[in-house]
C-alpha cells in the first residue's frame, strides 16, 4: 500500500476522526446535517472508536476518538479505517488529520499493522478483497512517512517469521533469513554451528537440541560493528519448535509451539528496523536457535549440564528448555561483547501467560533504571509491560542440591512462581554489574485474542517498543 500526504484528497473513502465535542458547523451542510441527526439520536457522539458510515457519491467513515485523541486511539482508529476500506473494496482512502497534529506516525502504523494477514500459504482467489492501493493523509504537517513505514514493516517481519510452520524454519533457515536481511540492509551476521558451540562449551544450549535432527545455531547480528561505543545487547529465545522434550507436552499445550522462537524473531526484527532507519547505534543481537524434540539422544531429566559460564545445572524438566538456551546466549554475549546493557526476549513460561494474559508482557531484571526506560517506551508504543520482583528467595529456589542450579524451582507445594523463578535462573548468567532486563513474551508474542491492530497468531510485540527505546538512548 502506497502512503501519501495531501492537503485535499480525492479518494474512494474519506475517514473523518472526531472527538466527543466535535463541532458540526465546520462541515458542509450535507455532512453537518447527517452528523447532527446522528448526534441527537445518540447513534454517533464521537465515543472512543465508535463508527458511523455515510455512503453516497462520496463514501465517508466517521470514527470517534473519545474526549481527547492520543497515540493509541489514533493507531486503533486508523486500523479500523484501513480494514473498513478493504472491506468495502475501496482502492484509495484518505484519513483526515487536519484538526490534529503529531499523529501521523501512529496513524501510519495502525493502518499497516491493522491490514496484516498471514498469506504465505494461502491460495489467492480472484474475488478476495485486496488491500487498498493507496492511503492518503490529509494534513499540512511535514510527515516522516519513511520512518513510520519501516517500523511497521519490522513488526510484520516478526509476525511472518513467527507464523511460519516449524518444519519450514529450522535453526539454519532462520540464520539464512537473517543473512539475507543483513546483506540487504547492512548489518553483519555470523552463526556458530554444533561443532563450534561444542568447542566453546555452550553445553546448556546444546543439550536442548540433542533430541532433534536439526543443527543448532547461535546466530550473532551486529549493527555498526566498527562503533567505539559499548553495544546494547539483545538476546532472543529461538526454540523453533517446543515439543517439551522427553517430558513431552500434552496435546493441546503443544499447539502453537512454532511460536517459541518469537524472542529470536523479535531480535531480528529490531535490528533489521534499526538498520533500515540508518541508526548509528551499536547493537548486538544474539539468537539461540534450537529445536526441543524427542529422540534417541534427547537430554534427560536429571542430566547435569555444564553451562558456558561454568555453572552446573541439573535438568529437572526437559520442557523448561528456554532458560537453558538463554543461559548460554546471555553469558556468551556478556563475556564476549561487554555490552552496556542486555535485554532478552523469550516466550519463557506458561506462568507469565496465566498471570498477565495476551496483552501484557512481564519484565524483570537487575537494574531499575533500565526497567524504567522499558516502561517509558512501553507507554508510548502501548505495548504493555508489568514488572515482577526478583527477590533473593526466588533465586534460592533455583539452587541445586547436587549442582549449582536446577532448571525448575523447588517448591513446597504443587505450584510455584514460574515466571519469576525462570527470571531468577537467568540472572545467574549475567554479570551483576551488567544492567539486564528479561521480558517474558509468552502471552504477548502469539495471541489468541485479536484487537484493532493486533491479529491472532504472531503479533510482532516488542519491535516498536525497543526501537523507541534504542533510538531514545544517548
Ligand atoms: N515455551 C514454553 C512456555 C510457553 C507456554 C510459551 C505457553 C507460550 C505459551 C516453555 O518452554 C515451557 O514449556 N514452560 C513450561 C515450564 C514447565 C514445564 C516447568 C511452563 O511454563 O509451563
Ligand atoms: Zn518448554
Ligand atoms: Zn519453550
Amino acid at each position: 500500500m502506497k502512503i501519501t500526504v495531501t492537503e485535499k484528497a480525492k479518494a474512494d473513502l474519506i475517514i473523518i476522526p472526531l472527538t466527543e465535542n466535535f463541532d458540526i458547523r465546520k462541515f458542509p451542510k450535507s455532512i453537518s446535517s447527517y452528523l447532527e441527526e446522528h448526534k441527537e439520536s445518540g447513534l454517533f457522539k464521537g465515543k472512543k472508536l465508535s463508527t458511523l458510515e455515510m455512503n453516497g457519491k462520496q463514501n465517508f467513515l466517521f470514527i470517534g476518538l473519545g474526549k481527547e485523541p492520543d497515540d493509541d486511539v489514533m493507531r486503533k482508529a486508523s486500523a479500523i479505517a484501513a480494514k473498513h476500506a478493504k472491506k468495502i473494496r475501496a482502492d484509495t482512502f484518505a484519513f483526515s488529520l487536519k484538526p490534529y497534529s503529531g499523529f501521523s506516525q501512529p496513524v501510519i502504523e495502525g493502518a499497516i499493522l491493522g491490514l496484516y494477514e498471514f498469506t504465505e500459504y494461502k491460495r489467492r482467489k480472484k474475488d478476495d478483497p485486496k488491500d487498498p492501493s493507496e492511503m492518503m493523509l490529509i494534513t499540512k504537517e511535514k510527515v516522516d512517512l519513511r520512518t513510520s513505514k519501516i517500523i511497521a514493516d519490522g513488526v510484520l517481519l516478526v509476525r511472518d517469521l513467527v507464523n511460519r510452520p516449524a518444519s519450514d524454519k529450522p535453526p539454519t533457515k532462520v540464520v539464512e533469513e537473517a543473512k539475507r536481511l543483513g546483506e540487504k540492509y547492512g548489518f553483519s551476521v555470523k552463526s556458530l554451528g554444533k561443532k563450534e558451540l561444542e568447542k566453546l562449551g555452550l553445553n546448556s544450549l546444546l543439550a536442548v537440541n540433542r533430541g532433534s535432527d536439526k543443527e543448532p545455531q547461535l546466530c550473532i547480528l551486529e549493527l555498526n560493528p566498527k562503533s567505539k561505543d559499548k553495544p546494547v545487547a539483545l538476546v532472543g529465545k529461538g526454540v523453533t519448535f517446543d515439543a517439551g522434550g522427553l517430558q513431552v507436552k500434552p496435546d493441546k499445550y503443544m499447539n502453537d509451539m512454532k511460536s517459541d522462537m518469537a524472542g529470536a524473531a523479535t531480535v531480528l526484527g529490531i535490528i533489521t528496523t534499526l538498520a533500515r532507519l540508518k541508526s548509528d547505534k551499536h547493537v548486538v543481537g544474539v539468537m539461540g536457535l534450537v529445536e526441543n524434540m524427542l529422540g534417541p539422544d534427547a537430554y534427560k531429566p536429571n542430566d547435569i549440564l555444564k553451562a558456558y559460564n561454568g555453572k552446573t545445572i541439573e535438568v529437572i524438566h526437559t520442557d523448561a528448555e528456554g532458560r537453558l538456551v538463554l543461559a548460554d546466549a546471555l553469558s556468551y554475549v556478556d563475556k564476549n561483547y561487554k555490552p552496556k546493557e542486555i535485554i532478552d526476549f523469550a516466550t519463557l513460561t506458561g506462568s507469565c501467560l496465566f498471570a498477565l494474559g495476551y496483552r501484557v508482557a512481564a519484565v524483570m531484571g537487575n537494574d531499575e533504571a533500565l526497567i524504567e526506560r522499558i516502561k517509558d517506551s512501553s507507554k508510548s508504543t502501548d505495548e504493555l509491560v508489568w514488572q515482577l520482583p526478583l527477590y533473593n528467595h526466588y533465586k534460592e529456589m533455583m539452587k541445586g542440591s547436587i549442582t549449582d542450579l536446577r532448571n525448575l524451582h523447588k517448591s513446597p507445594g504443587q505450584y510455584g512462581p514460574g515466571a519469576i523463578t525462570a527470571g531468577a535462573f537467568l540472572s545467574e548468567f549475567v554479570h551483576k554489574n551488567t544492567p539486564w532486563a528479561h521480558i517474558d513474551i509468552a502471552g504477548t508474542a502469539f495471541s489468541a485474542e485479536r484487537t484493532e491492530y493486533v491479529p491472532e497468531g504472531g503479533t510482532g510485540w516488542g519491535v516498536r517498543l525497543m526501537v523507541d527505546l534504542i533510538l531514545d538512548e544517548d
